[in-house]
């Protein structure tokens, strides 16, 4: 075991290779407020790439509702139930992630899910939490709520998958960070199946090897973003690069949400992964669940997202730009009217203006002689 450093944790942690970042790392924001589960993003990526024979039952995307959906089945609470306590102390991690907390002989400390817990990927779909109380709706945070949690392989800096895997068939490339299964080298040892916490690793049993998210890294090769992001009808999605904490910068829109507005955070960080899909929290949500799912800023991000139209003109001016264009996001830069998105050469992909004209049209519509249901 070698000791590597885990920002998102705060400290070092123990991991079975040594720290190598790749020369630029895979990342992305979603939205969860703006998720509205069509699973759009869903089909897009299985009718891309898991459409095959063994495939039928891989989400490498899925959308599940939150608090009671998982897929699969359980697949956080059985992990979080068996890591034991996790405590924050401020921004560090004073309990045990799943390489720390692997058991004598074992590197990770995972578990196999059965054929059956694959079986409802749509399990507590738009099931809320407590029960509807005249009035209560408005109030903030709610005591009823549910909220949509969609999920991709996390293209982890410290890869469960990779570590467990006694063959070292997966990969993490270092010109992009992209978490890769080598499908000649894989002999279907299932090692990664169980060491992944949050079961994006599937195994093919017509191939009899594993397969993954692979981040779509032919579009991503031609400056595009992923099928799941580009077909998303609620605009959650922006795709970019995440720079270390020492050396992020102002005008990379993933360093800012993440390091310097800190609206965004990742997926059970305690589990020690550095995962890099980063979630801006729900705003309806309560704290406790909020905490354990996204770590001790989930509440203040979540607060800093509801007010940014009062007091933070360019995060107000970020969040349009989620969903406004298929190139990957490298910088962006915001006035007073537009906001633009970059690519890695300095392009211009987009300019989104902050406020969208309105246009009104006559109730009647006298060319085809019918009255407009929709006038603006
Ligand atoms: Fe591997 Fe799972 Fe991390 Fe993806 S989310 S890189 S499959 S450990
Ligand atoms: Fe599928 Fe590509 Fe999205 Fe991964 S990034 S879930 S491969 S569409
Ligand atoms: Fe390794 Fe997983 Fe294949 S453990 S051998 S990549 S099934």
């Amino acid at each position: 075991m070698a000791r590597v450093y885990n920002w998102q944790i705060g400290r070092k942690m123990s991991y079975w290779y040594g720290e190598t970042r790749p020369k630029k790392q895979f990342a992305a924001v979603f939205d969860t407020n703006k998720c509205i589960a069509c699973q759009t993003c869903t089909l897009a990526c299985k009718t891309t790439w898991t459409s095959g024979r063994g495939q039928e039952y891989m989400f490498w995307n899925n959308v599940e509702s939150k608090p009671y959906g998982s897929y699969p089945l359980a697949y956080d609470s059985r992990i979080l139930e068996t890591l034991g306590p996790q405590l924050w102390n401020g921004g560090k991690y004073e309990g045990r992630t799943i390489f720390e907390a692997a058991p004598a002989g074992e590197r990770v400390l995972g578990f196999s899910p059965a054929t059956v817990d694959y079986a409802h990927p749509n399990v507590g779909e738009d099931e809320i939490k407590g029960t509807v109380d005249g009035g209560m709706s408005l109030d903030l945070p709610q005591p009823v709520w549910m909220f949509y949690l969609a999920r991709i392989c996390n293209h982890c800096t410290y890869p469960a998958c990779l570590a467990a895997c006694p063959r070292g068939a997966i990969y993490k490339r270092p010109e992009d960070g992209i978490v890769l299964v080598d499908q000649k080298n894989c002999r279907g040892y299932r090692e990664c199946v169980r060491a992944c916490p949050y079961k994006k690793v599937f195994f093919n049993s017509h191939t009899r090897v594993s397969e993954k998210c692979i981040g779509c890294f032919p579009a991503g090769e031609e400056g595009q973003q992923p099928r799941c992001f580009t077909e998303c009808i609620g605009k959650i999605r922006l795709r970019g690069w995440i720079s270390k904490p020492s050396e992020a910068r102002e005008d990379n829109p993933v360093d800012y949400l993440v390091h310097i507005k800190k609206v965004a955070l990742p997926l059970m960080p305690q589990l020690g992964l550095e995962p890099n899909i980063y979630y801006i929290p729900p705003i309806h949500v309560p704290e406790p669940f909020l905490t354990q799912l996204f770590g001790p800023g989930a509440a203040r991000a979540a607060e800093t997202y509801r007010h940014a139209h009062e007091n933070n003109a360019k995060l107000t001016s970020l969040i349009k730009l989620f969903g406004c264009t298929t190139g990957t996001i490298a910088r962006f830069k915001a006035t007073a009217k537009n906001v633009s998105a970059f690519d890695d050469k300095g392009q211009e992909l987009v300019t989104a203006p902050l406020k969208e004209p309105v246009m009104v049209r006559t109730a009647f519509d006298s060319v085809h002689g019918v009255p407009r249901m929709n006038i603006n």
